[in-house]
């Protein structure tokens, strides 16, 4: 299986970046929290790709691309883009790729910050997960290895 890591604006630095709301694990520790959590054999079925653009039209460029490659899922976290881009939320909603929306931090707990408490593009993704720091990727990869085996059967 194949999985797209998709990670927008302001995200290209995941562990150095305002460590005290979004966690200090890097994306580089992220093959192994799978492993922790799927065990090896199940891991190493999974083949991760990973995209990182601060720009709208980039990250939908490579959605779009994901579609021709026939990737598997997407575990997306769209940053600030999650709040206003009604653009993203259109392309997931046709590409047809199962999609796992992620935040490091728990959106809904940033309570002096309302503006983050939406999502556009939930209701073109299976689910969300919020608030685990980089674990929250971990999880998303295993939601849609979950729904990889449910669907196979
Ligand atoms: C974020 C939450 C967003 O509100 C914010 O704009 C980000 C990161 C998160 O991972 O917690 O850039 O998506």
């Amino acid at each position: 299986f194949t999985i797209l890591i998709a990670n927008g604006p302001n995200l290209g630095h995941i562990g150095r970046r305002q460590p005290e709301i979004y966690g200090s694990r890097s994306l580089a520790d992220l093959p192994e929290l799978i492993r922790d959590i799927l065990g090896p054999e199940k891991a190493g079925r999974i083949t991760l790709g990973h995209f990182q653009a601060n720009g709208e039209g980039q990250l939908i460029d490579r959605l779009e691309e994901a579609m021709r490659q026939g990737v598997d899922g997407i575990v997306l976290n769209a940053g600030a883009y999650t709040h206003t881009s009604l653009a993203l939320a259109d392309c997931l909603a046709w590409i047809g790729i199962p999609c796992v929306e992620v935040h490091l931090s728990n959106i809904l707990a940033r309570s002096d910050e309302p503006l983050r408490h939406k999502s556009l593009i939930g209701r073109s993704c299976l689910g969300v997960i919020a608030g685990f720091g980089l674990h929250s990727y971990a999880l998303g990869v295993c939601a849609l290895w979950q729904r990889f085996m449910d669907t196979a059967q």
